[in-house]
């Protein structure tokens, strides 16, 4: 019997992070940490140039399917201002936010049959586009009790004949772990060795803390055939619903991946192409401020956590607005049935661990880019909820 769908959907399981959402719109008064979302809207003069852009009859049409050319030539800017990529506009596509440049990527590298090396717990939708592609996603576990660090060994262990790529986001989601020039360095070295392309999601690259800093491999100038770059506009401007983002990667490789772009997409939305113009060429308080706000946040669930240290271990985020507090009751060892019956007994939503990879279980991703009183909401019920057993 001929089955209607393909087996290339067919792999694909559901998405935990969207069966939560859903479950939780079904609670009322619900405490919601699970979904990486900004929930400040996008900034009033980005808005403001998109009206603008719409009222001058600009956005009826496609732009060229790489993206409008004033908008590459400011990305190129800031690439080179505060990524220390050396880029030309010709290297940039313009994409339907951070995913769909992903996906071109994969689709532009990955064969069927393919391995792609992903150090985990990891963005789950990185796995699915794998699979999507027919290739195999490699889950290498990250080391926990180092804050998640990359096992470079493992990593090396891990590459074999069918070996094409690594993928990985940092800042990462879920974790918060942003790996540090050196890691990413050994990375790269690997990559070179080996003959691998490295596709970077770099989403959350203006919010880290502390002591961390972003580094992009793609400023390493050896690396610039070896690396696709993945950034977007939804968290740095909190413009999720735009759907617009970037790449950056060697001209060679973007006549590629505009192969795989144009059938998916044709160009990214017009309008968000003129409001993401504005958003690089405007002032950039707005980012300063949600970075601030983050930190603020992050800093409170910390000091909530420490106070559920019996029932939750955790280690500190130096990045994005993301952790991944391993659970400690024996109940955590099923995240799914877990988080589900946090939802239902303390209305408080979190996305169950093993939605990012088998390395993920036992453990919960919970999100601070929500206002400090969700935060102190969430955890006075889980505290309730814990400490009533
Ligand atoms: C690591 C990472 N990459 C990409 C995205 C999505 O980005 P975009 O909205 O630009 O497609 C997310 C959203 O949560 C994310 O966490």
């Amino acid at each position: 019997m001929r089955t209607l769908f393909s087996s290339r959907v067919g792999r694909i399981k559901k998405s935990a992070i969207h069966e939560m959402t859903k479950l939780s719109k079904e609670i009322e008064d619900v405490a919601f940490l699970s979904w990486a979302k900004p929930t400040s809207g996008t900034p009033a003069h980005i808005n403001g140039a998109a009206v603008e852009a719409i009222e001058k009859g600009l956005t009826g049409g496609y732009s060229p399917s790489e993206g409008l050319d004033a908008l590459r030539k400011e990305i190129a800017v800031k690439l080179r201002r505060d990524n220390h990529i050396d880029a030309t506009p010709s290297q940039i596509l313009v994409t339907v936010g951070a995913i769909e440049g992903l996906a071109s990527a994969v689709m532009a590298v990955v064969d069927p049959g393919d391995e792609v090396i992903m150090p985990t717990p990891t963005y789950s939708t990185h796995i699915r586009q794998v699979q999507i592609a027919s290739g195999t996603p490699v889950l290498v576990p990250l080391i926990e009790s180092e804050g998640f660090a990359l096992d470079i060994d493992a990593i090396k262990r891990a590459i074999g004949k069918k070996t094409k790529a690594i993928m990985l986001c940092s800042p990462s989601n879920p974790t918060g772990t942003v790996f540090s020039e050196s890691e990413l360095r050994q990375l790269s070295d690997i990559a070179l060795e080996k003959g691998l392309t490295i596709i970077t999601d770099e989403a959350y690259e203006y919010f880290v803390f502390d002591e961390h800093k972003h580094f992009s491999i793609a400023s390493i100038p050896e690396m610039k055939k070896n690396v696709i770059s993945c950034f977007t506009f939804t968290k740095t401007y909190a413009m999720t619903g735009w759907r617009i983002g970037y790449l950056h990667a060697d001209d060679e490789w973007i006549l590629h991946i505009k192969k795989a772009h144009i059938p998916f997409a044709i160009c990214a939305p017009v309008v968000s192409q003129y409001a993401a113009l504005a958003a690089l060429k405007g002032p950039q308080d707005c980012v300063v401020n949600f970075r601030n706000h983050y930190n603020t946040t992050r800093d409170l669930m910390c000091k909530r956590l420490d106070e559920l240290s019996e029932f939750l271990d955790y280690q500190k985020p130096g990045g994005s607005y993301l952790m991944f507090p391993k659970i400690l009751v024996e109940e955590g060892k099923d995240s799914t049935a877990f988080c589900k019956r946090l939802l239902r007994e303390a209305k408080v939503s979190t996305t169950p661990g093993i939605a990012f990879g088998p390395t993920g279980e036992s453990h919960m991703r919970v999100s601070f880019c929500v206002p400090e009183a969700t935060i102190n909401k969430a955890f006075d019920r889980m505290e309730h909820f814990f400490k009533r057993g």
